[in-house]
């Protein structure tokens, strides 16, 4: 129990985290308290929050390393910024809708967790609502924990115990195959995860699936691929879905081995603008565990 207070996202996971400024926290201070909501709930949200890039780095640090996935391509003078999910170009004006980076951006739509395709992949990502379009623009979030524990065994046996291989161009190939040739999608070789993972405070077991998943272990291509899309379709049923309509100030941090999400569309002619920062897994979070064992 916690002395903070707080109120269900839905009748399976997440909470919404009331009177509390994510600015006032620290490692001693309210931390640990939401570290344990983070853990038992798997997603929070927080509404009317004033937080700036420096905050936002700083809130991100108190749950382990940020990721900064262009640390090689910056010079070494130029410090981390902020990544933005936005469609909106330095001078205002916003991206058109079949420009390469609103394709990017609708690959977001695909169900995933961030970063699965990387060496080290996400255990968070803390997202603040910035710009917000008049509709559409939500972002959801599905429980594979809750939807694990729910689902039938039959189900459960084709997938227990497997590794699936994941890669980034693998989702943007979903939207655009041109998309997929870009090099920034293919700066890391496939990375190969535990299908169902365990939570190393609570041992509650989650499916780890991604739109950037494409072959199970003992399955092949086309097998996979529907395995994949059953169990995907599983875990994001009505039951397990969180839907979030963001107004500017929102902060939604989720347990990215537990949780997939996306984003739905919005009217591309207006702005749309999310600051994004993921943290990576750490050994305390369970990284070695996520291998199989022949890959440790
Ligand atoms: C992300 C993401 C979805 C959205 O920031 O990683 O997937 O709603 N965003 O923009
Ligand atoms: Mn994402």
């Amino acid at each position: 129990m916690t002395g903070l207070k707080t109120s269900p996202l839905t009748q399976t996971f997440g909470v919404e985290v009331h009177d509390l400024q994510l600015a006032n926290i620290s490692q001693d201070h309210l931390f640990p308290e939401l570290r344990s909501l983070f853990e038992e709930h798997s997603a929070l949200l927080f509404r009317n929050q004033q937080i700036d890039d420096a905050r936002h780095m700083a809130i991100a640090q108190l749950f382990g390393a940020i990721e900064d996935r262009n640390a090689d391509e910056r010079p070494a003078d130029e410090p981390f910024s902020v990544p933005e999910v936005s469609n909106i170009r330095q001078d205002g004006s916003v991206t058109d809708q079949m420009d390469q980076h609103t394709l990017h951006l609708k690959s977001n739509m695909l169900w995933h967790s961030d970063s699965t395709f990387m060496p080290v992949p996400a255990l968070t990502n803390i997202l603040i609502g910035r710009v917000i379009p008049s509709t559409g623009g939500a972002t959801q979030l599905a429980s594979t924990r809750a939807a694990w524990a729910d689902m039938p065994e039959m189900l459960k046996a084709k997938i227990r115990d497997r590794g699936i291989w994941h890669h980034y161009a693998v989702s943007r190939a979903k939207i655009s195959e041109t998309l997929a040739k870009l090099p920034m999608f293919h700066k890391w070789p496939a990375q190969h995860w535990r299908a169902v993972l365990r939570n190393p405070i609570n041992k509650k077991e989650s499916l780890y699936l991604a739109s950037h998943a494409y072959a199970v272990d003992g399955y092949n291509e086309l097998e996979s691929e529907k395995l994949l899309e059953e169990l995907i379709g599983f875990c994001t049923q009505e039951d397990y879905v969180y839907s979030h309509d963001w107004q500017a100030g929102d902060i939604l941090i989720w347990d990215q081995r537990a949780v997939l999400h996306r984003g739905t569309p919005w009217p591309y002619d207006e702005p749309r603008k999310l600051s994004s920062i993921c943290v990576s897994i750490g050994p305390e979070d369970g990284l070695h565990e996520m291998k199989l064992v022949q890959d440790r």
